[in-house]
């Protein structure tokens, strides 16, 4: 059953839901150097991630989004828009649901998987600009094998789902949302998660 805390959000999440920074208001006046588009619109949940670019710094000197996902999804892409502002290319990719979490004082357990949007949106958006940019030889995402279409959730996820936690397939759709729109992707993912339990966990 779940416990009234676990519904308990801090202060910080709530002014980033009540005071969502960075936000996408305008897209057609906004001229970005990198966009990411992560989720279905049609499942409620998709996240626009845009992004500008201090060429010579390599530094990200803009970021903005827009999303239709819940309360925790606002604050943790609010909270991930501040956190990439001023950081590498580099460092920005490296963000993750744990950091965005840290920042916002905390999230309820069940909530973390909120932020897995706005931290792939971002990816897809640094990936974009060094596709545009002709450095394809930076982007990271292509280097993986998209297991969820409906979500574009990869094996290297997968991966690092396991290696954070996940031991079920419950487990691994809290954190990635695998398999929550068609489902097709459910036998692939079983698969993998086995193997990369095997891969890590079995002595
Ligand atoms: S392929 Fe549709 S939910 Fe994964």
């Amino acid at each position: 059953m779940t416990n009234i805390s676990d519904w308990m959000y801090s202060d910080i999440v709530k002014d980033h839901f009540m005071h969502p920074r960075n936000v996408l208001t305008d897209e057609s006046t906004f001229q970005p150097d990198g966009k990411g588009i992560i989720g279905n619109i049609k499942c409620g949940d998709e996240m626009i991630v845009v992004i500008k670019v201090d060429k010579e710094k390599g530094t990200i000197k803009e970021c903005k989004w827009k999303t239709y996902g819940c309360a925790s999804a606002i604050a943790s892409t609010s909270v991930l828009s501040e956190l990439a502002i001023g950081k590498t290319l580099e460092a920005a990719y490296h963000l993750t649901s744990k950091d965005i979490a840290a920042a916002l004082g905390g999230l309820p357990e069940h909530k973390i998987h909120c932020s897995v949007l706005g931290d792939k949106a971002l990816r897809a958006a640094i990936d974009d600009y060094y596709s545009r940019n002709g450095m394809t030889d930076k982007i990271q995402q292509e280097q993986a094998h998209i297991i969820c279409q409906c979500l574009g959730i990869t094996d290297a996820e997968i991966e690092h789902a396991v290696l954070e936690g996940a031991r079920t397939y419950l487990e691994l759709q809290e954190r990635t949302k695998i398999g929550t729109v068609c489902g097709k992707c459910k036998e692939k993912s079983l698969h993998l998660l086995e193997l990369y339990k095997e891969k890590y966990f079995k002595t």
